[in-house]
C-alpha cells in the first residue's frame, strides 16, 4: 500500500467523527509495535517522529526515517509518516525528501505574529511539494521548559485569523494538556474544544494525549479534537516491560529477550488507545 496522505486520514476522520492516533517512535521496535496494533486493529494510524527523537538517532533522520517509511508502505492499513515539533525548514525538507506525508512546524514559543510569518513562509514550501502541515497556537507545557496555563490556552478567534493568515491544513490547540505526564491527571477544557470546532473547519490536534483519562480523550474526539498525539504512554510500557524481564532474570544477554516483550507490550498500549479513538475496525 503506499504510504497514506495524513491530510486524507485527517479529513475523513473528522468527517466520520473519530479519532486517529499518531504515535511517537523513537525505536525500530516502536515503530513495528504501532504498524501491528494498527494492521490488528484494522486502523489507520501516524507514525511520527520527533525533532527530539531524531536528535537522538545522531541527528539522523534518514536511518529511523526511513525504517517508518518501509512498514507504513508494506502495512496492511494506512499509514502515513509524520515530522513532529520541528523547528526549522531543513528538517521539514529532509522530512519531505525522505517521503514523508506530512510536518508539524513548531513556532509556538514564537510571538503571534513571527509564529504565523514563519509558518505561513513554510506552509507555502510544503503545499508546493504536495504534502501538508500542522502548527500550534497556544502553549502546550512541558517542553522546551514551556508550562501550560490558562494564559496559554488557544483563543478561539486567535485561531481562526491564525489559520487563514498560515494556511496550515491542521492546527495543535493548547486545551489543558501538558507533554511527558506519567499519569492521567489533565484537566481537559472539553468546553474550549466545542469553541474551537466551531470556529474552526480543519483538525484539531491533541498534544500530550499520555497525561489525559482516557474518558476524557473520548469526549475530546466526540467534541472535535481529531489528531491525538501519545508518546509518553508507549515509554511508559515499553520500560516497564523491559525493567520487569530484567529484574525477573538477572542473566539475560540478548537484548531481543527484552525488546520482545517491551515491543508487545507497546502493541497493547496502542490497541488500547486506537479502541478508545474509535478508529478501530475503520480500515
Ligand atoms: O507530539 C507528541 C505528543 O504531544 C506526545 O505527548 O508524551 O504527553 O503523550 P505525550
Ligand atoms: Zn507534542
Amino acid at each position: 500500500m503506499p504510504i497514506a496522505s495524513t491530510d486524507n486520514l485527517l479529513v475523513q476522520a473528522q468527517h466520520e467523527r473519530y479519532g486517529v492516533g499518531a504515535f511517537n517512535v523513537i525505536s525500530l521496535e516502536h515503530a513495528q509495535a504501532i504498524v501491528i496494533a494498527a494492521e490488528r486493529e484494522r486502523s489507520p494510524v501516524i507514525l511520527q517522529l520527533s525533532q527530539n527523537a531524531i536528535a537522538y538517532h545522531l541527528g539522523a533522520i534518514g536511518p529511523v526515517g526511513s525504517a517508518c517509511i518501509s512498514l507504513a508502505t508494506s502495512a496492511e492499513v494506512p499509514v502515513a509518516v509524520h515530522l513532529d515539533h520541528a523547528t526549522t525548514w531543513e528538517l521539514c525538507e529532509e522530512a519531505l525528501d525522505l517521503g514523508f506525508s506530512s510536518v508539524m512546524f513548531d513556532a509556538s514559543l514564537m510571538s503571534l505574529d513571527a509564529n504565523a510569518e514563519a509558518t505561513a513562509a513554510i506552509a507555502a514550501r510544503v503545499h508546493a511539494r504536495r504534502c501538508s502541515i500542522e502548527a500550534e497556537l497556544g502553549v502546550v507545557g512541558g517542553k522546551e521548559g514551556a508550562t501550560s496555563s490558562e494564559e496559554g490556552k488557544t483563543d478561539p478567534a486567535l485561531a481562526q485569523w491564525y489559520v487563514g493568515a498560515t494556511g496550515v491544513d491542521a492546527i495543535a490547540v493548547a486545551v489543558g494538556s501538558s507533554h511527558y505526564m506519567v499519569d492521567k491527571t489533565a484537566v481537559l477544557d472539553l468546553e474550549l474544544i466545542t469553541r474551537l470546532r466551531e470556529a474552526l473547519e480543519i483538525p484539531l490536534v491533541l498534544h500530550g494525549s499520555s497525561g489525559v483519562p482516557d474518558d476524557d480523550i473520548r469526549e475530546a474526539v466526540r467534541r472535535g479534537i481529531v489528531k491525538v498525539n501519545t508518546a509518553t504512554e508507549l515509554n511508559k510500557a515499553f520500560t516497564r516491560a523491559v525493567r520487569d524481564f530484567l529484574s525477573g532474570d538477572a542473566n539475560v544477554v540478548d537484548p531481543r529477550k527484552y525488546l520482545h516483550a517491551a515491543r508487545e507490550s507497546v502493541v497493547a498500549a496502542v490497541r488500547s488507545r486506537l479502541k478508545i479513538l474509535g478508529s478501530a475496525g475503520r480500515a
